[in-house]
């Protein structure tokens, strides 16, 4: 089974706030992500409101076909958003205002209280929680133990590596994660800084079964359109 991809329209919404006009809308690119293939549509509702605004969440509540996750800090104020609209997954993220993109992954283990306690909140409402981490072993632990549904894991170190020998062992930390998450009973996703050069080997490891990718697919859009870019994503992650 090949891993299905959710398509992050985050960075529609960037060109739409650059002049704080009403286009292009995010929840159209998320359409047309779902009409060419894509599995789920993923939006980072950030405290600073940089792109997605609280207007795309509840429109796409209301239209998104698929799957709807809902990237978010692990704050009150975003747990009463997640209550509000009932996105179908929440992924919690670390969140800091200077960064210019989400830098790392959660430190489950260092805030376990306190994510333990909006994970079950997110739970009783009946929303998957899935916990953002590097991929490293003391983390997914962390994640189980706090009983998170799933993890997602922080692709960034093996997209940036720039030898060899750095990507390699980069990989296998994300295969011997992804392996101990879905055995201790976790789905296990993956997701930032991955693009059409470097998916493949990530799409070949068999215990992801969901894949986030944004910044990618909305830059080739600009050139070859949102629906090609998406499609020929979709068909990396079926053939990897
Ligand atoms: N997954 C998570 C948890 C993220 O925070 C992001 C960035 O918002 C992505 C996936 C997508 O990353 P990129 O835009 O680099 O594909």
């Amino acid at each position: 089974m090949s891993a299905r991809l959710g398509v992050n329209v985050d960075h529609v919404a960037t060109l739409r706030q650059a002049r704080k006009l009403n286009y292009p809308d995010p929840v159209t690119a998320a359409a047309m992500a779902e009409l060419a293939g894509a599995a789920q549509v993923t939006i980072h509702l950030r405290e600073d409101r940089r792109h997605i605004q609280e207007r795309d969440l509840k429109v796409l509540r209301e239209t998104c076909q698929t799957l709807l996750n809902l990237e978010m800090a692990a704050t009150q104020e975003m747990v009463k958003m997640a209550y509000e609209h009932k996105p179908d997954v929440v992924t919690l993220v670390p969140e800091r205002r200077e960064e210019l993109t989400t830098e790392g992954g959660l430190d489950v283990n260092g805030q376990k209280d306190a994510l333990s306690r909006v994970v079950k909140n997110l739970k009783d409402g009946d929303i998957t929680v899935s916990m953002f981490v590097d991929p490293d072993i003391d983390q997914i632990k962390a994640s189980h133990r706090i009983s998170a549904d799933r993890v997602e894991l922080h692709t960034g170190r093996y997209c940036e590596a720039r030898t060899e020998k750095d990507r390699s062992r980069e990989y296998s930390r994300l295969i011997d994660a992804a392996k101990a998450s879905t055995k201790l009973g976790m789905g296990c996703a993956a997701g930032h800084g991955l693009n059409y050069e470097n998916v493949r080997p990530v799409a070949r490891i068999a215990e992801i079964d969901e894949l986030n990718i944004g910044h990618a697919i909305v830059a080739r859009a600009v050139f070859v359109g949102f629906d090609r870019a998406v499609r020929e994503m979709v068909e990396l992650l079926r053939n990897p």
